[in-house]
């Protein structure tokens, strides 16, 4: 077994199967910005990426993608519904998003998570060299740190939560909240997108386990675990070059014709999914076209939702309800030929996405509670004409850094529905201004810039990354 100094667990693998015209596969990076952010350590190092290559049964054995080492992980039929489907995404999930949608509890599945994050442990700790950092990533794995320090103590553990933290009353909901806590305190370096998070955290030690703890360190046994907040970030640079290409600045002029030279577009760009907030905008968005205040010729609607784990039955309701208003609002506003929401559930390349960030006039990011969402990063780094406007929730972890976007409560439908109207009707100076701001805080604050801060601290000798060159 090939061991590395850097370790990268997550629940997927940041790979997709290609299949060529002659049938043969061949797997490729896919183009997620944690893998980018990472990618010139990885090699460097180089590391290994554990997780999950999708489907079910035996791990397929993959070739390194990009000089970074596969290390893939099984799941069974079991292990997918009752620890992805599961404690993962119907537990977990909807608790740590406000319960939003009310979170299901089986003893079942908490086997199974305690299963699978043994599995992913039990891998990470063959792939590691003697004293090799481990970066742990997101809710699907939070036992992996605890875990893992039994099996491999002179490791270096971080583990850093890309969904919210909850606060304690909702926590304490979790029949299993000790041992979830605890798994998570395995790690030397805990990190959360927001400092609400870590403070939350930290109370929830000394509730649940009469810790010692601050927003800042917490005292476990004979050790001290560093908590804090490290909000993940985009490849600004890498979506600012797309948005300058050509051929994306003539896709987009064509996507605006197609779409009827409206006077404005309004641009949605969701994983389907009940914390996305979609339905409450739908609801504002159809009122003000009953109220008069938006006229179908003069603005559209597009709502991009791709279908996300299709299986969960709460993600299936939510599919249904979405299509059923659509089509209501269609039928009720839309004429021939000019519908009132264009609405595609397509994956879309990144050239594509890119053509729509810049049709867009207004951008609604309105989700129910939402770790970080990137999409409002993409969609600030996208707009290099500073044009523009980013209707941005209260309750994304984006808002804690793009302050000057137009913020709403998505809960509050008459809010809601002036924050559109703000944000469609705004003096072209003002959004120039918010944007200019916003694009100026992501070009500092780039994935690049969050992954050194991170491993930074979770390297506190700088050994690694020394080594490696990252600190350059
Ligand atoms: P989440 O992690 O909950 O899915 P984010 O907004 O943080 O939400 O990240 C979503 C990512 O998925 C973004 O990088 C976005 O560009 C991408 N994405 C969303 N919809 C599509 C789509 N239809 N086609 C391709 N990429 C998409
Ligand atoms: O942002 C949370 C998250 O679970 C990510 O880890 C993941 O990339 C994304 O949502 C999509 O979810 P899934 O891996 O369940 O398709």
């Amino acid at each position: 077994m090939r061991q590395s100094s850097l370790v990268v667990v997550a629940n997927r693998l940041p790979i997709d199967d290609n299949t060529a015209p002659d049938g043969a596969c061949e797997w490729r990076r896919s183009p997620g910005g944690l893998v980018s952010a990472l990618h010139p350590l990885l090699r460097a190092a180089p590391a290994t990426w554990v997780g999950w290559a999708g489907g079910t049964g035996p791990a397929p054995v993959l070739p390194d993608v990009d000089g970074v080492r596969m290390h893939s992980v099984p799941l069974s039929q079991a292990d997918l519904h009752d620890h992805y489907e599961g404690f993962a995404n119907s537990t977990l999930w909807p608790l740590y998003h406000d319960a939003v949608e009310q979170p299901v509890h089986h003893r079942r599945w908490w086997e199974a998570y305690q299963r699978v994050n043994q599995r992913f442990a039990e891998a990470t700790a063959e792939v590691a060299e003697p004293g090799a950092l481990v970066w742990v990533q997101d809710y699907h794995l939070q036992l992996v740190p605890g875990l893992l320090r039994a099996l491999r103590p002179d490791l270096r553990i971080g583990f850093f939560l890309h969904v919210p933290f909850p606060p304690p009353e909702l926590f304490m909901q979790l029949p299993r909240r000790a041992e979830l806590l605890r798994g998570m305190l395995g790690a030397d370096l805990v990190g959360f997108q927001r400092a609400q998070a870590a403070h939350n955290f930290a109370q929830l030690a000394v509730k649940v386990l009469q810790l010692p703890a601050t927003d800042r360190r917490i005292a476990v046994d004979d050790r001290v675990v560093r908590i804090g907040a490290f909000p993940v970030s985009i490849d600004t640079a890498e979506m600012a070059a797309l948005a300058t290409r050509p051929d994306v600045a003539a896709r987009a002029a064509r996507l605006r014709h197609d779409l009827g030279n409206p006077g404005q577009v309004i641009l949605s760009v969701d994983r389907m999914d009940y914390t996305k907030g979609i339905e409450q905008r739908l609801k504002a968005y159809s009122e003000l076209l009953a109220d008069g205040h938006v006229k179908v010729r003069d603005t559209v609607l597009v709502q991009v939702a791709v279908p996300s784990r299709e299986r969960v039955g709460q993600y299936q309701d939510l599919r249904e309800r979405v299509e059923r208003e659509v089509g209501r609002i269609n039928g009720e506003f839309g004429r021939v030929g000019e519908p009132a929401i264009h609405y595609l559930t397509q994956p879309f390349d990144r050239a594509e996405l890119t053509a729509l960030y810049r049709v867009a006039d207004v951008m609604a990011v309105t989700p129910l509670r939402d770790g970080m969402n990137l999409v409002a990063k993409e969609y600030v780094a996208a707009r290099v004409d500073d044009a523009g406007a980013l209707l941005l929730s209260e309750f994304a972890g984006a808002a804690a850094e793009l302050s000057q976007a137009y913020l709403v409560n998505p809960h509050d439908l008459e809010g809601l529905k002036q924050g559109l109207l703000t944000a469609l009707r705004a003096d072209p100076a003002d959004v120039r201004e918010r944007m200019r701001a916003m694009r100026e805080h992501l070009h500092r604050h780039d994935i690049r810039a969050w992954a050194r801060s991170y491993l930074s601290a979770l390297d506190e000798s700088d050994s690694l990354l020394t080594r490696l060159g990252a600190n350059a």
